[in-house]
């Protein structure tokens, strides 16, 4: 299949850019009716921003399954829609043809309706990457469930609170996972969740590892022994629901500037045309390309560069259940010499841990199949840039850094490999139908080139977030309030003399650690529940690595003077239990308290310049309540 949508030269996306912002509707309605839909829409677009209201193709019906594997039948039935490679290299690799993932769909969708699950209701898929966790998340959208996938690194508490939060019923899981060296017991992890959550009906779960797990009688099933049952029945093709456009197709947890993740919603037809879309265009999907996005499909690059996009587009997807450095920080360089892989894309701390390896890993391996390189989740300093373009694509791989957010859904400011120009450390131009501004504190917008400010969009493209889940009026405040008639990112960004975009990082209590997005208030509030900690502040700083780390300011009663080093460890397991390990402190200071003005408010900029090492420059401190607390805290810095 061949996309006529695919935008070859500088003067089409030139064009394309142009003839999307005067009328998105006509423009997206154009590359939609290359789909396939059971119904066509009567209305394209429908917005506006102040409640906010965004409404794409309205009247049209699909179901997203049947365009990401069924109309790939005709053609492509042989050809791999997923490779597998396991965490452990000695272990045999999988390959799942369209025609077979459409089968193990379908009757894995079987197996969901047995099971009682129905069109609209939610499925948390806990699991590990393993070809099962397309499938799950395959099947739910056939049936027209609504999944929520939740990365396997986050505690139960933090399951709990998703379950409870979107209600949702059912859930699909595994024994265990293989991430490098660790085995983790995730069937135990959703008991522990489960405590508190006895509204959960059924739990399906995954052989993956033969951890022992304790399964509940007539709560919990095994995956395997559901599928016997379905063929037993002699039950094959299942018959996709018909989905209304604006049906939800998922919802995706992610970190903002208050304690509570927040449940971002994501819409059918717009979800399905824009992720194809940007998958096309962003990376030049050619046919029989095998695309390697290391994410985790926990979170939005595995949703939409992993299973949507690749597979509507009709794409082989590399799907890798290890981390990069394990058994060796050679694993990437294998896997791409042993799948010939086109296009690798993976995030910039990924890239900077496996700078610092050398190129000894690298020696030896064939890249030369590799033609796109992308990166993803968190700004690229130009030393990692060099070093990719350089080392893995041997000076002749375009590199497309991809600026976007869970909210919206797929790829919103980046270049087109090989067609419009990149330049290291900057995303580059928006994508047709995005329209970004920069604006200053007060909402007005900047014009002109050489300027910084924050990010803001002016237009609805098809994948924008709808609402978030349960809370429509939290989706409101949190990206449609702060700017009238603007959605606002939580980014700042510049933008150079030729109109290209740089984006500099979240402007938001929001870190970025290891491209994965954390609410300092998130962490605070699992600080505080350790029962030593009066109170805390958290600020992230710049890591080599990571990209931020996580510093926490303490305020501690109790005998830690003697055993500091433990009650730090305990701390760590408080933060690992309430939310997961991704969210430990890389640093914890103790202090006897925090900069706060007059009214209370903790001066978190002090924290950060601290946190930053700029201990010179710390700013004004005159309204503070205490300006000595400030002396003691840049002593103890660590
Ligand atoms: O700060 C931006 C950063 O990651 C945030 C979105 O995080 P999340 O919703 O978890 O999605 C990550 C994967 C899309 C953004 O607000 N970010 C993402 N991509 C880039 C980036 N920052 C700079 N450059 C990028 N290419």
């Amino acid at each position: 299949m061949s996309y006529s949508y695919q935008i070859k030269t500088q003067a089409e996306y030139d064009a394309a850019w142009k003839k999307s912002t005067e009328n998105p509707g006509q423009f997206w309605a154009e590359i939609a009716a290359q789909f396939y839909w059971r119904k066509k829409w009567d209305i394209a677009l429908d917005w506006n921003f102040a409640e906010p209201h965004v409404r794409w193709f309205l009247g049209g019906k699909l179901n997203i399954t049947e365009n990401c594997l069924d109309r790939h039948l005709a053609d492509k039935a042989n050809q791999p829609a997923i490779i597998w490679e396991p965490n452990n290299p000695e272990e045999a690799h999988r390959v799942l043809t369209y025609k077979q993932l459409h089968d193990k769909v379908c009757q894995f969708a079987h197996v969901l309706r047995n099971n009682g699950v129905k069109k609209g209701d939610r499925v948390c898929i806990y699991m590990g990457m393993i070809p099962e966790l397309a499938v799950a998340v395959l099947a739910c959208a056939r049936v027209g469930a609504i999944h929520s996938v939740i990365f396997g690194g986050f505690s139960a508490q933090s399951i709990a609170d998703r379950l409870i939060d979107a209600q949702a019923e059912f859930i699909i899981t595994c024994d265990g996972a293989y991430r490098g060296a660790k085995d983790i017991p995730l069937k135990g992890v959703i008991d522990d969740a489960l405590i508190g959550c006895r509204f959960v009906k059924k739990v399906i779960v995954f052989t993956r590892t033969r951890t022992p797990v304790s399964m509940i009688k007539g709560r919990d099933v095994w995956w395997e022994d559901e599928i016997r049952k379905v063929e037993t029945q002699g039950l094959h093709e299942f018959e996709a629901e018909e989905m209304n456009s604006e049906d939800p197709l998922f919802i995706l947890y992610t970190s903002g500037s208050t304690g509570k993740p927040k449940g971002v919603v994501h819409a059918c037809a717009g979800y399905m045309i824009y992720t194809n879309y940007t998958f096309v265009n962003v990376f030049q999907y050619k046919p029989g390309d095998v695309h390697f996005c290391t994410a985790d499909v926990g979170w939005i690059t595995g949703h939409s560069y992993i299973v949507y996009g690749p597979l509507s587009a009709g794409a082989t997807s590399l799907m890798f259940e290890g981390v990069p450095t394990w058994p060796d920080a050679g694993r990437f360089w294998e896997i791409v010499e042993k799948y010939k892989v086109n296009v690798l894309y993976t995030a910039p701390t990924a890239i900077r841990s496996l700078m610092g390896f050398g190129t000894g890993p690298i020696e030896g391996r064939d890249l030369s199949s590799l033609r796109v390189l992308g990166t993803v989740g968190e700004p690229i300093n130009e030393e990692a840039w060099q070093w990719y373009f350089k080392h893995i694509g041997k000076e002749k791989c375009p590199i497309v850094d991809t600026w976007w957010q869970t909210e919206t859904g797929g790829i919103l400011i980046s270049n087109l490999a090989g067609v419009t120009p990149a330049k290291a450390a900057f995303a580059t131009l928006p994508l047709p139908g995005v329209d970004p501004v920069l604006v200053d504190e007060n909402g007005k917008i900047i014009e002109g080139n050489n300027v910084s400010g924050n990010l803001c969009i002016r237009q609805p493209w098809p994948s924008i977030i709808r609402t978030t889940w349960g809370d429509h009026e939290r989706c409101r405040v949190n990206y449609f309030a702060t700017y009238p008639n603007l959605y606002f990112t939580g980014d700042g960004a510049l933008r150079d003399e030729n109109g290209m975009y740089r984006i500099t990082g979240r402007v938001d209590d929001v870190l970025n650690v290891s491209g994965h997005r954390i609410g300092t208030a998130e962490v605070e509030n699992a600080l505080n529940m350790h029962a030593g900690v009066v109170e805390s502040a958290v600020v992230g700083y710049p890591h080599d690595i990571k990209g931020q780390g996580i510093y926490a300011y303490i305020v501690y009663t109790g005998e830690h003077e003697t055993e500091e080093n433990l009650t730090r460890q305990d701390i760590l397991q408080t933060v690992t239990r309430v939310i997961g390990a991704i969210a430990k402190p890389d640093k914890i200071q103790f202090v006897s308290g925090l900069p706060k003005t007059r009214s209370g408010k903790i001066m978190r900029r002090i924290l950060r310049k601290i946190a930053e090492g700029e201990l010179e420059n710390i700013g004004d401190t005159s309204t503070l309540l205490d300006p000595a607390v400030v002396e003691e805290i840049k002593n103890g810095k660590l």
